[in-house]
């Protein structure tokens, strides 16, 4: 359980930390890794800078990071060991005062965090019984002023750090600097993701390896409790009790070039763009001498064999791609399955046991939702599989078997290219199963993973031709709200599709399954209300293609505007459509990874066309690890 927050607090959960130590200026290089991780957090922003002489510069300000720019002008302070800061609060207004880094009573140590320090109310009260004078309402600043203590003691900061971790509850990221040694930077892991950067004669320290990739592409994950301190030349890596541990060392296959927008005004449209790469890297290599392979299996297969039910556990944009698993699972696999938002899982006591595969959805591999989720799903014995875009995130550590999607960084808040990664990651999955559990032949897996493979060249003819969609979004950008209508696979297009415009646009949008429309939602059609339909192909399943028709019928009847995505060459459905916009065909299942694109891009353009930016729409944050 987690415990309750204190109402009073700001709490911090879904921030971008990084921390530098070597040969250029820190403040310049700490900015530049900030501007690369703004998507984790824009409320606020700082930075604190040392320097041989014993000066601690730190500078803090609400809002976004161009704010702390303005105010640094050209304060530009020379020290080449410093850490910076991007936040993103869940309560209260962020204010200038609760911006980090904090700073102990001295004003010698800095801090930056990332999560939540559950127990920070008790530890106020505690220091502030001991006279230290705390300036923010933070769970954060106890940190600050807890190492102050140690230090006080007689400990260096490292060992402060140790010390005061053990003390701690809830998720946290921590970096620290102190004026005293000005060429190390401490930092600390539980729950959150801290990696180190390798480079020349300089050493980095951030949550995402996007702060740092402009300078090194060597980098080390770090463990569960562990605490790092950084140097010009190295890093030494314990446990939280001081014991030496070995951090994990990779190479990041992405390039500064990946984290940048490649010419496009967002991000967003960038990843949009990405998508058939995307998918494409995301096949790579999954099919090895005719069988489908997961990328870190630690699985028996005897246990896939077993599996006797499928709970798929996921938030946001990643459930509706979930939703798209069940009918893979189900169709390929013949194991019944369901899909479950990961805040509610645990919370209804599921049925769940050793029989039981629990798949994890999630792009950052860190959403507290599906940690969660899949904690409980270990307890009863269940077995976890992770889908996750991050490698080495938390979720897949706590996994049984993960299966990357290879999207590359995705810095746009809303996820796109990820979420057709996710779906083709749980084609992937579907077809593994069936080879697992002998429901589908060898050929007939290897057949559906060719046909799979040829998807990257039909989303990159959607991608080709969806300039009309352009055009169609300034038409309806001054609509009040649009509806979306889809069936069999078309429905989580539909949600999908009304996701991306609620979350861009902030317009009312929502997704109904079409046959539902009569049960209630077409109450709310009225003249001129755009409504989207995904329609089914005309072939194969004719009796559902005839019904999303005769719904739409229903619909002009009363008015509304009909946006209709369409396979190439329906043409029953072209007297019906207001907005024809056309698709290419493929297998039934998988529509989504071409009906989509147009969506994600309507959705895009209207938010443009509205004035918003489309990279950081308000109120959300990428990654969000708290509950
Ligand atoms: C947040 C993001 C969504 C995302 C969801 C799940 O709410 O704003 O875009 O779909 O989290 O994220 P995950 O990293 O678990 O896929």
């Amino acid at each position: 359980m987690v415990p309750d927050r204190p109402a009073a607090a700001r709490l911090d959960v879904v921030c971008g930390i990084i921390g530098y130590v070597g040969g250029q200026p820190a403040q310049s290089v700490v900015l530049d890794g900030l501007r690369r991780l703004e998507y984790r957090g824009y409320d606020s922003a700082g930075i604190a800078v040392l320097d041989g002489s014993g000066a601690l510069l730190v500078r803090r300000k609400a809002g976004r990071l161009e704010n702390l720019e303005k105010q640094l002008g050209t304060d530009l302070h020379e020290g080449s060991c410093g850490i910076g800061h991007t936040r993103w609060a869940t309560h209260g207004g962020p204010t200038d005062r609760n911006a980090h880094p904090h700073v102990d009573c001295t004003g010698r140590v800095a801090v930056i965090h990332n999560g939540i320090i559950e127990n920070f109310a008790m530890l106020r009260t505690e220091l502030e019984a001991a006279g230290h004078e705390l300036a923010s309402e933070t769970d954060t600043e106890v940190v600050a002023h807890l190492i102050e203590d140690r230090i006080g003691a007689g400990d260096d900061l490292a060992t402060a750090m140790r010390t005061v971790c053990r003390r701690l509850d809830g998720a946290f990221t921590l970096l620290a600097v102190r004026a005293d040694t000005p060429d190390v930077v401490v930092g600390a892991r539980r729950n959150s993701p801290l990696v180190v950067g390798i480079g020349d004669g300089e050493t980095f320290l951030a949550s995402d390896v996007a702060a740092f990739i402009a300078h090194t592409r060597d980098a080390v994950e770090l463990g569960q409790d562990q605490v790092v301190e950084v140097r010009r030349d190295g890093y030494t890596v314990t446990d939280f009790a001081g014991l030496p541990v070995d951090g994990k060392s990779f190479r990041i296959s992405w390039d500064l070039a990946a984290a940048e927008k490649g010419g496009h005004p967002y991000f967003m449209l960038k990843e949009i763009e990405e998508q058939p790469a995307a998918v494409e890297d995301t096949l790579r290599g999954h099919l090895a001498n005719g069988r489908i392979v997961l990328d870190e299996e630690r699985i028996d297969e005897q246990v896939l064999r077993d599996i006797d039910k499928v709970f798929v556990v996921a938030c946001g944009t990643a459930y509706h791609s979930g939703m798209i698993a069940k009918y893979a699972i189900e169709h390929w696999a013949r194991i019944p399955v369901e899909v479950e938002m990961a805040s509610e899982f645990r919370y209804r006591d599921p049925v769940l046991d050793r029989a039981t595969l629990v798949v994890a959805i999630s792009q950052s591999g860190e959403t507290m939702d599906t940690l969660q989720a899949i904690r409980h799903a270990r307890e009863q014995k269940a077995t976890v599989l992770a889908v996750c875009n991050t490698n080495g995130a938390q979720i897949p550590r706590e996994s049984d078997a993960v299966l990357y999607t290879r999207s590359g960084p995705e810095i746009g808040v809303a996820a796109t290219k990820t979420f057709l990664s996710q779906v083709a990651a749980s084609y992937l999955l579907g077809l593994g199963l069936a080879q697992a559990r002998g429901t589908k032949y060898e050929d007939e897996v290897v057949r559906e993973f060719d046909a799979l493979a040829t998807m990257p060249a039909l989303i990159a003819e959607v991608l080709a031709t969806v300039e009309p969609v352009r055009e169609l979004a300034r038409e309806i950008a001054r609509s009040k709200a649009v509806l979306f209508l889809g069936r069999h696979l078309g429905y989580p297009v539909a949600l999908e599709g009304a996701l991306k415009l609620k979350e861009l646009a902030y317009m009312h949008a929502e997704g109904f399954p079409a046959g539902e429309l009569k049960h209630g939602p077409i109450a709310l059609v009225e003249e001129g209300l755009p409504v989207v339909v995904v329609m089914p192909s005309p072939k194969g399943r004719r009796t559902l293609h005839g019904k999303v028709l005769s719904n739409i019928q229903e619909i002009r009847a009363r008015g509304a505007r009909t946006i209709v995505v369409a396979e190439e060459g329906d043409t029953d459905v072209r007297p019906y459509a207001n907005h024809l916009i056309e698709v290419p065909a493929t297998p039934t299942l998988f529509q989504p990874l071409v009906a989509t694109v147009p969506l994600q891009v309507l959705a895009a353009e209207i938010a443009l066309a509205r004035g918003y930016d489309v990279d950081k729409p308000r109120n959300l944050a990428k990654s969000v690890t708290v509950e």
